[in-house]
């Protein structure tokens, strides 16, 4: 399975691939925005900062079929193009161009999804990867049931189109859905680190190294 961080955030990208096996980086526009940098110093530095096997995925701007495939073209040009993922959301012209910009040889994310259905479509006009909003679907009935019944989907059909499931606002949404064997999710840095910092954990080591002090008077195995 491969798990990306869904950030522009440099420092944290560089925090968390320090000591997590992270495949990769998505971004949107927004998430863009956020980061108070140039497009382009972002995509410099994501570049910098990711080894040449940890995917980049950036999402066009431009929504009129022209516009999608000229941007997915300078997308797919980062890098020299390795381990370079377009997104294209699911619009009409987004649909329309999925196909056009695989025909490149483009690896192509469908984002913006809010249904299973949606979601149908773009591995039907040839998507790799699909990327359902969870959270945001939960504002319409439960986001996680219909990305694990999407999965179930596109087995039956025999899609190639990944699930990378998207905006995740609490830890317990990833879990379910790693817990239902989703081939790909993409979690902001914030989720990440509450996965992997435990309070318990912590206490527990302290609690290990006092008892081993006290005992032997040092913080290390041997003296
Ligand atoms: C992923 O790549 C999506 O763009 C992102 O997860 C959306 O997240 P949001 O719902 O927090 O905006």
């Amino acid at each position: 399975m491969e798990f990306f961080i869904d950030t522009a955030d440099i420092e944290a990208i560089r925090e968390l691939c320090s000591f997590l096996p992270i495949d990769g980086v998505t971004t949107n526009p927004t998430i863009i925005t956020k980061s108070g940098k140039a497009p382009e110093q972002v995509f410099a530095e994501l570049e910098e900062v990711l080894d040449e096997d940890q995917k980049i995925i950036a999402q066009v701007v431009a929504t009129d079929y022209e516009g999608i495939l000229a941007e997915s073209r300078k997308i797919a040009s980062l890098r020299g193009g390795k381990n370079v993922v377009v997104k294209i959301p699911v619009s009409r012209e987004g649909l329309r161009a999925i196909p056009a910009v695989k025909s490149e040889g483009i690896c192509v994310l469908a984002t913006g999804i809010y249904s299973p259905d949606q979601a149908f479509w773009a591995a039907k006009a040839g998507a790799d990867y699909l990327a359902p909003y969870v959270n945001r679907m939960c504002n319409y009935g439960d986001g996680v049931s219909q990305v694990i019944e999407l999965v179930d989907t596109l087995a039956t059909y025999g899609f190639d189109a990944k699930v990378c499931a998207a905006s995740f606002k609490n830890v317990d949404q990833v879990h379910q859905l790693l817990a239902a064997g989703t081939p790909a999710v993409t979690v902001a840095p914030d989720v990440i680190r509450a996965m992997v910092d435990h309070p318990g954990t912590a206490i527990a080591v302290d609690e290990f190294t006092s008892n081993w002090r006290k005992t032997y008077g040092r913080s290390t195995l041997e003296a």
